[in-house]
């Protein structure tokens, strides 16, 4: 499985810049090179055979599960058919034309449109220049700044990054940039007060959102963005009452949400989105990753009626929108999106991430919740996290230089389970394609377990 002694290690150390990944490490052949060959539903292969449950659908995206021949033809028959052509100037081909109007059948009634880009990042990048964008339509030009959450996930992008809340993103990059303010992460298991019920922690933080935006001047706040499940910062679902009481402040001061559903869209929470799950009224939604299950890259920005409107006048105004990629609606992509929709629908996905998500949390909580270094089994849908705490009666978490969470996962790893080490916290995540059975489930709860044993005893 690890070979850093041939010729394709060597290449990998010498050529290929990795993300998220430590590059002096990785090129002195510390880290190990994982050339991964081949996948069918939730396995993986490495070129070694080595064989691996992804309880994380590589990066929570391969939701349909590895190895579908429908999404695969589906490619093939685009790319031999028609591999590109673009979108500009009122363009399209069948499949992008055919893949917005599935999208917009399934978004809630009030959004308009869809734009498509290829990533979570360059989606919310749209996201952003179309709320400015929007607002010097209305002729309020001081309204710009957007407020996103401590822990939020947003991208990696100058912007996206900016609003994505985690140190590690921002740090030696000059990020955030000036207009980007964050607020406090729904996150009520890390809370100060420890005797504050859900509610009351959802409403201090709508109360602690609605005091930075008066400190800043409403008149100042064009959009609030955030997940519907707050994802990579920890896989932390809202407290009660949390999506409630932020969208009553920010209709009371005029300012647009966008909801970024790269991972909750297209059916992880067990609906089809999380606007859905959470009843949300979004201006925007990003969405990406579960589009197309990851089998080429695709994403997208629904907008709402109420924006759609001012955007259009503006091009009255203005002339054409200046704003578009040249692989914008990829026919292949394209082509991947609409099997993918239709197969996951064919297959009863969602329904089945609903049922074996219940018992993936059940059982987790079950197998884990009583160990005393366990502070919190939770998730919602087929999202679930681990998180591990020093001191269980005082929520005491560990120094992250001892990278827990790191070395459990390495430890599920070496039993043949994939879950992710959440890059802030001793946090693990499980976010498995929606084909998991229940005997699955059981052999990741088993691993868990026996690698938390291995690793905390
Ligand atoms: C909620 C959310 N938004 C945006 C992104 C960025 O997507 P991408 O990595 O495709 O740029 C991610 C990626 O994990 C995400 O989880």
């Amino acid at each position: 499985m690890l070979r850093n002694d041939d010729q394709l290690a060597q290449w990998d150390r010498d050529n290929f810049f990795h993300p998220s990944t430590h590059l002096g490490q990785h090129a002195r052949g510390e880290t190990p090179t994982r050339i991964i060959a081949t996948a069918s539903g939730v396995h993986i292969e490495d070129r070694d055979g080595a064989k691996f449950l992804d309880a994380f659908a590589g990066l929570y995206c391969v939701n349909a599960g590895y190895g579908r021949t429908e999404i695969a033809d589906a490619i093939a028959d685009q790319a031999h058919k028609l591999a590109y052509y673009h979108s500009y100037v009122g363009h399209g081909t069948e499949a992008s034309v055919t893949l917005a109007k599935m999208i917009m059948d399934r978004a809630p009634a009030h959004m308009s449109k869809v734009y498509f880009g290829l990533s979570g990042s360059d989606a919310n990048e749209t996201n952003i220049k179309l709320i400015w964008y929007y607002n010097n339509i209305l002729g309020r030009p001081q309204k710009k700044k957007i407020i996103s959450r401590w822990r939020g996930y947003h991208g990696s992008g100058v912007m996206t990054g900016s609003m994505t809340g985690l140190s590690v993103f921002h740090n030696k990059f000059d990020l955030p940039l000036n207009n980007i303010l964050h607020t406090d992460a729904p996150y009520y298991f890390r809370r100060e007060n420890r005797d504050q019920t859900e509610l009351e922690f959802s409403a201090q933080c709508a109360a602690r959102l609605e005091a930075l935006i008066l400190a800043e001047g409403a008149d100042t706040i064009a959009a609030f963005i955030g997940e519907p499940v707050l994802g990579t910062g920890g896989i932390v679902p809202p407290p009660q009452g949390y999506w409630a009481a932020i969208q009553e402040v920010l209709q009371r001061h005029d300012i647009l949400l966008v909801a970024d559903e790269v991972v909750t869209g297209f059916g992880r929470l067990g609906s089809m989105f999380g606007a859905d799950h959470y009843d949300m009224k979004p201006d925007f939604m990003t969405i990406a990753k579960g589009l197309t299950s990851a089998y080429a890259p695709l994403s997208g920005s629904i907008i709402s009626d109420r924006v759609w409107q001012v955007l259009a006048r503006g091009t009255d105004e203005n002339g054409p929108i200046g704003h578009g990629w040249t692989y914008s609606a990829h026919p292949i992509c394209a082509a991947a999106g609409v099997a993918n929709l239709k197969l996951i629908e064919d297959l009863n996905l969602i329904e089945n991430a609903k049922t074996v998500g219940a018992y993936l949390n059940a059982s987790m909580k079950q197998a884990l919740g009583d160990h005393a270094h366990v502070g919190e089994v939770r998730g919602e849908g087929l999202l679930c996290a681990v998180e591990l705490v020093e001191d269980k009666a005082n929520t005491a978490f560990y120094d992250p230089s001892r990278k827990i969470g790191p070395a459990i996962a390495a430890a599920m790893l070496e039993r043949g389970v994939i879950a992710r080490a959440m890059p802030q916290g001793d946090i693990l995540g499980f976010a498995p394609p929606f084909c998991l059975t229940k005997a699955e489930v059981d052999t990741v709860v088993g691993v868990t377990q026996a690698a938390v044993k291995a690793v905390l005893g």
